[in-house]
């Protein structure tokens, strides 16, 4: 992990694999990569805090963009440089800094996805305002995230270990500037285009209930171990394997994905 950030989660090969699969989870469950809504003219795309760059190698199958950027605090996650599509480039780019110069005002649609771990105190403000200095007057901005506040428990009361986990998150993670959004948008003068609330396909319930797991062992390693009280990290893990072993037995945790698209005034 790079030393100049603080991300709570890990950057080696299970998160890797881990936001990969999220990749397939969104677009099986959305059916689409960019919004219907957004014009078919746009052509410069910026991907914020994009993790790997692989929602750009996937808009870049399709030849009709010009520059897909990919930025990101850290570039320990990037796909190898020779292995990307023609026009998608990745780099380093803090997005709690104002946007370095030679970016501002130069894409048409800026996408921003699962950024849950890095708002911090409720607050997404920051990164709008990076979006909007990447922006040209009329580009789009279309921001992708689970809502932490309305996941769905579906267990029969058979799978109180998996009950536990969705409590936390309902309770630990400050949430409520998901399903806030479209109203901080419009404080910024956008004008909101769309707002897709929905969840998954049925056949990736036990994926998301397996990948809100995993995100629970990341964070028995990256933070319970150091800095909890002692044997918080192992207690977690147990939490985790019980219930993987209620899922198993059919319980999942749905989730609820939300796409807002705002556009800048022109
Ligand atoms: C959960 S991952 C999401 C990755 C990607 N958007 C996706 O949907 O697959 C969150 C990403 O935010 C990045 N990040 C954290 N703080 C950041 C910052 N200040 N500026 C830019 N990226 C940041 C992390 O390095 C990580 O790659």
């Amino acid at each position: 992990m790079s030393k100049e950030d603080n991300y709570p989660l890990t950057r080696g090969s299970i998160s890797w694999t881990r936001i990969n699969l999220l990749q397939y989870v969104w677009r099986d469950t959305l059916g689409y990569l960019i919004h219907p809504e957004i014009s078919r003219q746009v052509r410069d795309i910026a991907d914020i805090a994009t993790g790997t760059g692989l929602w750009l190698c996937e808009i870049g199958n399709d030849n009709s963009y010009r520059n897909l950027h990919g930025y990101d605090i850290s570039a320990d996650s990037f796909i190898d440089a020779n292995n990307l599509p023609p026009g998608v480039q990745l780099r380093a780019v803090d997005a709690s800094k104002p946007a370095p110069e030679e970016l501002k005002g130069q894409y048409d649609v800026v996408h921003i996805r699962l950024l849950q771990s890095v708002v911090h105190n409720d607050d997404p403000t920051w990164i709008i305002d990076h979006s909007i200095e990447l922006l040209r007057p009329g580009g789009y901005l279309q921001w992708e995230e689970f809502d932490p506040l309305q996941v769905d428990l579906h267990e029969n009361g058979q799978a109180p270990n998996l009950a536990k986990l969705v409590e936390k998150l309902e309770t630990r993670v400050p949430g409520s500037w998901v399903s806030n959004l479209p109203a901080t948008l419009q404080r910024y003068n956008m004008n909101i285009i769309a707002v897709d609330r929905k969840r998954e396909v049925p056949w990736h319930h036990k994926t998301v209930t397996h990948l809100c797991c995993m995100v629970f062992e990341e964070y028995a390693s990256m933070f319970l171990d150091k800095a909890g009280p002692p044997g918080s990290g192992d207690e977690m893990r147990a939490l985790v394997s019980a219930a993987y072993e209620e899922a198993q037995r059919g319980a999942y945790a749905s989730h609820l994905f939300q796409t807002v698209v705002a556009q800048k005034t022109k």
